[in-house]
């Protein structure tokens, strides 16, 4: 058996407020514990979006009552609300920019309302960017403007991972994550995936975008999943929203590279617990841990899963490792595939809970 940290997947899509018929916060955070991540880190495109007040009192409201491994929430940046956000700073993990076409209703164009962002935001407080392409070049210009550091979520490209490498050789302070689907999954999947299904931003990039990022590890900071669930319904119809559930396939396909030996069982460590803990400037979790049956081979099934997205990309992949049980502050909360936190006992990594009360 081997025994791991409490992961940290520093960028999930919960989904509540406004669509808990794709995930609500005790399925979104089963699906974590069942995937062995302790601690969920959660985007603020939510319905209405967390970039006030009363947005982010709903999505910790529902987190509070339903969590059932330790949560944090992002706020999202809008193009009116850089004069508010330092007042709900202390509350959240960090402030989100989306600078490329997404799912939900924020994004922001005009490099003024960045700047803007840039300049009111608490200085000791991270800024995660979806940024893509000539956009993460952009973010890298500003962090050296500003002298601060930015975060880059679901990096996809090789293009994109050589500027950030260059950008920290010159000690300019960017990290990046990487989700799972970009270093698994290409071009070349799209058509057993079919269009619908295929939909994911970034879109999933090519063979050669892969191998990069693999020959590049050691400038990829951390692992996370970028969890957004959508029904499969949803996923084979009209305007298919973008987006792949991963909380549950993350390490099992991690594990089994491991096997392949593309990578180490620190590497993933390093990338799925102890960076993120230490760029969001997270509590430690005490007495928590997970143990995985590192030769378990099993098939992944999208129906067999704990999110509301009853699907998969992976669907019919062959890996090896699971997990058998995790613990949580001395609690065991998951074990041989079943939850045993009750909804509500997740903590917030954040204590200035100040608008629940
Ligand atoms: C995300 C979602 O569905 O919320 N979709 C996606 O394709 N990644 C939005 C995002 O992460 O940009
Ligand atoms: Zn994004
Ligand atoms: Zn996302």
């Amino acid at each position: 058996m081997l025994k791991l940290p409490g992961l940290i997947d520093v960028h999930v899509h919960m989904r509540e407020p406004g669509a808990a018929h794709k995930e609500d916060w005790d399925t979104g955070t089963q699906a974590a514990l069942a995937g062995g991540a302790t601690t969920v880190l959660a985007m603020p495109n939510t319905n209405p979006p967390v970039t006030d007040k009363a947005g982010l009192k709903l999505a910790q409201t529902a987190a509070s009552e339903k969590a059932r491994c330790d949560w944090g929430l992002y706020l999202g940046a809008g193009a009116d609300n850089a004069g508010s956000t330092v007042d709900l700073a202390k509350e959240v993990v960090g402030l989100k920019m989306y600078l490329n076409q997404t799912y939900g209703p924020l994004r922001l164009d005009d490099m003024r309302h960045w700047m803007t962002h840039f300049e009111t935001w608490p200085a000791d407080l991270p800024i995660v960017a979806h940024a893509e392409g000539h956009t993460v070049a952009a973010m890298v210009l500003l962090a050296e403007l500003f002298n601060r550091p930015v975060h880059i979520a679901h990096l996809a490209k090789a293009d994109e991972l050589a500027i950030i490498r260059k950008a920290k050789e010159r000690g300019i302070p960017v990290t990046c994550e990487v989700a799972p689907h970009h270093l698994f999954l290409n071009t070349d999947f799209l058509e057993k995936l079919g269009p619908g299904p295929g939909e994911v931003r970034p879109r999933l990039a090519s063979p050669a975008d892969n191998a990069f990022l693999w020959e590049n590890l050691e400038f990829i900071d951390c692992f996370a999943t970028d969890h957004a669930p959508h029904t499969v319904a949803e996923k084979r119809g009209e305007n298919p929203p973008p987006g792949f559930p991963g909380l549950e396939t993350a390490l099992p396909l991690l594990l089994t590279a491991v096997r392949e030996e593309k990578l180490t069982v620190d590497d993933i460590s390093l990338r799925y617990h102890t960076n993120p803990e230490k760029l969001f400037n997270l509590p430690s979790q005490p007495e928590t841990w997970i143990e995985v049956d590192e030769n378990a081979e099993w098939t992944i099934r999208g129906a067999e899963q704990f999110t509301k997205a009853q699907w998969t990309p992976f669907e019919g992949w062959r890996v090896t490792g699971k997990v058998e049980r995790v613990v949580l502050r001395g609690e065991t909360v998951f074990r041989e595939g079943k939850i045993l936190a009750a909804p509500g006992s997740g903590v917030p990594v954040k204590s200035g809970e100040s608008a629940l009360r």
